[in-house]
């Protein structure tokens, strides 16, 4: 068993969250996660918006009574109103990502509702920091997804030397055991992850998703702001996009002014793969731990698994490795 200052403060058994990803991470893997003792976000920034959000949150009521939370694309149109229904049906915590999320910590607070902030630079978590955020995710751009430029192994540790004890969860490429205990060890009190629930049972994701991921290795991803740009997605340009490698991305990574250029055309293009799963266009966001995912899994089993090995490492490792005084 783990306890560490973010299973205290969300009140948890295990230190592991899952990602508050969009139309994937909805009531059945929240629930799923939180109900194994880990902490689900459901991914708050869909197109269903306020109402969807609401049912979203009693679904998981009905489900459990553990702590859970929702999380944003802050820098996507709309949060004002998302974010509303998240206080309004006092969710444990709420997180924001690719905005500064300064002015909606006062509120939340006020609401009793912790506020966790992703952020991918260690200026990002200094601004985090100091408007009083209770938790940063550092990112490292092995996540699956949305990202930025600096590696996990680099990241935790120096967003950790700036938090002034905030507590520091570590996301990307962190899939199992190993991940966990060395997220410990960078100083983070938790983990928080995305590829390794997309292949889960519960996540929303076309089965051959799922399986594109089972199947890849840490090879096979690839980063791009093409599909951003051919739907005019409302990232900020300094966060690229990790996915699995297609057809699509062979073509138009890279070529950031000609995929803007053509949007017209791309736009449409992606949004009817994605409808028919047309497997060499679509995107399927995940990270370089797709590599450590070798089956669909219930949620819950992956999340005891990590628990688990994470406990095996951190005893037995350590005695493996350190040389006995004489
Ligand atoms: C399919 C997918 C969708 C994601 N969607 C979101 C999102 O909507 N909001 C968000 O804050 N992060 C999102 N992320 C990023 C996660 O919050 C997290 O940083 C990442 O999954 C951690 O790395 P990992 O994928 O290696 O576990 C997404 C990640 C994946 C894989």
């Amino acid at each position: 068993m783990f306890r560490t200052r973010i299973t205290e403060l969300l009140g948890i058994e295990h230190p592991i969250i899952s990602a508050p990803m969009a139309g994937i991470a909805t009531a059945n893997l929240v629930a799923a996660v939180s109900a194994a003792g880990g902490f689900g976000l459901i991914g708050g920034t869909t197109p269903g918006g306020a109402d969807w959000l609401r049912e979203q949150i009693r679904a998981v009521r009905e489900r459990t009574d553990r702590p859970f939370g929702v999380g944003f694309i802050s820098s996507f149109p709309g949060l004002d109103e998302l974010v509303a229904v998240a206080l309004e049906e006092k969710v444990a915590a709420i997180s924001h990502s690719f905005a500064d999320p300064t002015t909606y910590i006062p509120a939340a607070h006020a609401a009793g509702v912790k506020v966790l902030v992703q952020v991918q630079t260690v200026a990002q978590a200094v601004v985090a920091v100091n408007a009083g955020a209770d938790a940063i995710a550092a990112q490292g751009t092995e996540a699956g997804g949305h990202t930025g430029y600096s590696g996990t192994m680099a990241i935790v540790p120096t967003v950790v030397d700036v938090a002034k004890g905030v507590p520091v969860i570590a996301a990307g490429g962190i899939a199992d055991g190993r991940g966990l205990a060395a997220a410990l060890m960078l100083g983070a009190e938790g983990a928080w992850i995305g590829t390794r629930f997309v292949a889960s049972v519960e996540a929303v994701r076309p089965q051959w998703q799922k399986d594109r991921i089972v199947e890849a290795s840490a090879d096979d991803t690839v980063v791009t702001r093409a599909y951003d740009l051919a739907a005019n997605a409302a990232f900020p340009d300094y966060i690229i996009d990790r996915v699995l490698r297609n057809d699509f991305t062979d073509v138009w990574a890279g070529r950031d002014a000609d995929v803007a250029a053509r949007r017209d055309e791309l736009g449409p293009e992606v949004a009817r793969a994605t409808q028919e799963n047309n497997q060499a266009i679509a995107p399927v966001r995940a990270g370089n731990a797709s590599g450590m995912v070798h089956a669909v899994e219930p949620a819950g089993d992956i999340l005891r698994r990590i628990v688990r090995e994470a406990e095996l490492i951190l005893r037995e490792r350590v005695k493996a490795v350190l040389r006995s005084e004489d």
